[in-house]
Formats: structure tokens, sequence, C-alpha cells
């Protein structure tokens, strides 16, 4: 722990308030050591049970981790920042930010158009007893989903994938929970579980997506929910194939009490089937965002699932935030309607593959297998991620630190190609190659 930082209170809410609020001026940098239980008691005068109950209250909330004998530390990212810049220190001038994990702004369709047709088709203001998902805007996104072959009788909508995959774990788990996740993962679904005091079991992934047997082990450890994204997966770019899906199918059809959530938030941004798992269990769900594909700004997704899931979700929803403006569902209807959209939508993916394609072969030139199946990030598996990092760093390029989005496996990098230009894909890869294996130092013989 920073030595300037001294926490202080003598009870529990006021020592846990205390470390937050550390937290929060960044006094307390991420990874820094809490004291230990008993010398915190001790300075404090109070007794160790005080502080276990300040830590566990900080643990819960996603604040602080605990490890072992390594002690309790600040997590990588505590939820107490409001903006997501505040997670990411801009990078030093005059490097390449590869880090962001963000579609390219200049592919995503212009709104200008679309705002100005529904200023001009904007009728009487809409008022609380018209609210609602629209029957035009449900009707849509069934037929989208049905063309997937998603069974869709039942949707809802909500602030976007993030915000589903919240009210889903909401309305069907309790704090301490253990949730079955792919590692690795999208860590901002890691920073959520965190949040709601849910336990996070990695599940090993390939290209194929979660690995079977990794999925089974998490089910016998007790796992209430299994989150599984089925195209573009983040960081590695797995997409769920046909045999994937049905070995998984098969082994779900054996717990069917296990909340099952798909996120396909790549959806018309994928360029690769989608092989659903919608309905392997009792309680399923299955998201799709538009943010990839229509801008992340938009804060929509389709909720579909069976009868109770989408009651409870749309049910908690209606006695808080209540319902997805319908300023935004037109909006979102109306790029959906555009031929003109979907066309630069396809354009986009074209793009994104073409990149992130590249890339991968001009790695593979190297020696270096990486992956990178769908969506806008390829995933370099690497020595040392501290060393990978800063080998491209001192090249100007700047890439995401694959500690983020890992529960237990092993380093890599995430790049993400979006801002990427074709003709950099050599250069790129020459520093990769570096960067991945590092020549050993040279060191003293004896
Ligand atoms: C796996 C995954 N799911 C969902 C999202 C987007 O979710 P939202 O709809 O909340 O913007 C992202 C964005 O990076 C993601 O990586």
């Amino acid at each position: 722990m920073a030595a300037r930082y001294q926490v202080t209170g003598a009870t529990a809410v006021e020592i846990s308030a205390s470390i937050e609020s550390g937290i929060r001026r960044a006094d307390l940098a991420p990874g820094d050591p809490l004291p230990p239980v008993r010398a915190l008691a001790t300075a404090l005068a109070v007794s160790p049970a005080t502080v276990s109950r300040a830590y566990a209250e900080l643990r819960q909330r996603g604040l602080v981790v605990t490890a072992g004998r390594h002690g309790t530390r600040v997590r990588p990212r505590p939820p107490v920042a409001a903006r997501r810049a505040a997670l990411r220190p801009p990078p030093a001038p005059g490097l390449r930010d590869l880090s962001r994990g963000e579609p390219d702004p200049r592919l995503l369709p212009p709104l200008r158009p679309h705002l100005a047709t529904l200023a001009d088709s904007a009728g009487e203001p809409v008022g609380y007893p018209d609210v609602g998902v629209l029957p035009e805007m449900a009707a849509a996104a069934r037929a989208r989903l049905a063309a997937d072959g998603v069974p869709a009788a039942e949707v809802t909508l909500t602030g976007g994938a993030l915000d589903g995959i919240e009210r889903l774990l909401g309305a069907h788990l309790r704090p301490g929970d253990p949730v079955a996740v792919e590692d690795p993962g999208w860590a901002s679904l890691l920073d959520l579980l965190a949040a709601l005091g849910l336990r996070p079991i990695g599940v090993p992934v390939d290209d194929d997506g979660p690995i079977v047997t990794g999925v089974a082990a998490a089910l016998a450890a007790g796992a209430r929910a299994l989150i599984v994204t089925s195209r573009a997966q983040n960081p590695t770019g797995a997409a769920l194939s046909a045999d994937r899906a049905g070995a998984l199918r098969a082994l779900l059809a054996g717990h069917a009490d296990v909340l099952l959530i798909e996120d396909d938030h790549a959806a018309e941004l994928a360029r690769v089937p989608l092989h659903p798992l919608a309905g392997a269990t009792t309680n399923w769900a299955f998201l799709r965002s538009v943010s990839k594909p229509f801008g992340p700004d938009l804060r929509l997704a389709v909720l579909a699932g069976d009868e109770t899931t989408v009651a409870r979700v749309a049910g908690r929803a209606r006695v808080g935030a209540g319902w997805v403006s319908t300023v935004l569902q037109r909006l979102v209807l109306s790029l959906w309607r555009d031929p003109a959209v979907a066309a630069l939508v396809d354009r986009a993916a074209g793009s994104y593959e073409r990149r992130r394609d590249g890339l991968m072969a001009a790695l593979a030139d190297r020696g270096l297998p990486a992956h990178g199946r769908s969506g806008i990030n390829v995933w370099l598996p690497v020595t040392d991620e501290t060393v990978a990092s800063t080998v491209l760093r001192d090249a100007g390029w700047l890439a995401a630190p694959g500690a983020l989005y890992r529960i237990a496996g092993p380093p890599a990098l995430r790049i993400t190609v979006s801002s990427l230009d074709e003709a950099e894909l050599p250069a790129l890869a020459d520093v990769l190659a570096r960067a991945a294996r590092p020549a050993p130092p040279g060191g003293f013989t004896a």
C-alpha cells in the first residue's frame, strides 16, 4: 500500500469508507496491498473481526480482492469511477493505441439522417401510460432473431448487453453465487461480477468457444449461471461452432436449473454464422446489442428468453428505470430498416475481417499463432505481458495487457484492429514477434 495513505476508522463501516475514499482519490492504486488484518487492527486499536468485516464488505462490492497468502489488494478496475475513461489513463502522446476494443467511429453508420427522419415524424410527446417496448420494435427484434434461429416469442429491451446481463443475474442469483465465465473473458463482465459480489469460475476458451470439459467442471463446482459469448468473443475472437454448440446443449440438458446467458454483442458485424444455445436450460436469455454495428452510445440491446426470465427482467425494470426510451427505440428501428445502413455495417464487418485476418497471417508468417476468428480483436499469447507491453510501447504501439481479461489463463496481449491500416501490418507484426518472444537477456555467466 502507498506509504502515504493512512486508513482511519473505529468501526467496520468507517474503515471501509476510509479505504473506499483512498481508492476513489487514487491514493490507493489498483493492485496496492491493504495491510494485513491484524496489523491494521493493532494500528487502529480495533478487533481483527472489525477489520475483517470492513474487508469483506469491500470485497463484496468488488473494490478489493483477497487471494490467499497474497493478502487483500485493490482490484484492477474497482467500481468507484463514474467514467470508463478514468479506468484508462490516456496513452502517452505519439503512441498508436490498439488497446481500446472499440469499433472504428468512422465505420459506424451516420445517425444524422435517421435523427432528421425522427424529428420530422415526431408526434405528440409520449407519456407514462404509452411506454414500454413498442409493438413494431418487438416485431422487428423477433424477426431478426428468428432469422438466426433464436426462439424469440418473449422479448424485452435493456440499456445494452452489460445492463441486460446485470438484470439477468439480479433476477436469478444472489451475492456469493458462482458464475461460469469464459477465461479469458470480457474485462467489464469480470468487473460487473465483482461489483455484484458474484464469484467467477473461469472456463477455458478455444476458437470454437468455451471448452466442454471446462464448462462441465464449472457446473460440477456449483456454477448457478453460465455466460457465453456467441461470436467475436472478447478478447479471443472465438465464435461458437455448430459442433461446440451441440456438445454444450447436450451437457446443459443435464443442468436445466442453470441460468444460461448468451451475449451476441457483435451481431450483424460478426461475419460468422450464429449457433445459439437458446432454450438449452429452463431459464435462458439471448442478448443482442446494437453497440458494435450501430454505435455504443445507442445503449440498447434486445433480450429474448424464457417467459419467466423475460417477465422478471421486464417487471423489475418497470419498478426502476422503467423502459428504454421510445425515442431511442424508434431511432434503432429506423437504422434497422434502412438498407443503406445494412450495407455500411456489412462493409465495416468486411473491413475488420480483412485487417484481423491480415494481422493473423502476418503473425503466422513470423511463427506466431494468434487467435481472432471473428470481431475486432486479435489475442496473441506472449511469454511475459510486462516485457511484451514494454517492447511494444518502445516501438510506439499500445496493446491491452491480457491480465485484464484472464482469471487463470496464460499471458497474452489483446490487439484491437479497428484503427489499424493494412499498410501498417508488416511493421506491427515484426514488433509483435519481438514482443511475444523476447530474446533472453544477456546475463552473467559463471
Ligand atoms: C463481450 C462483449 N459483450 C458486450 C459488449 C457491449 O455491450 P453493450 O451492449 O453493453 O455496449 C462488449 C463491448 O465491448 C463486449 O466485448
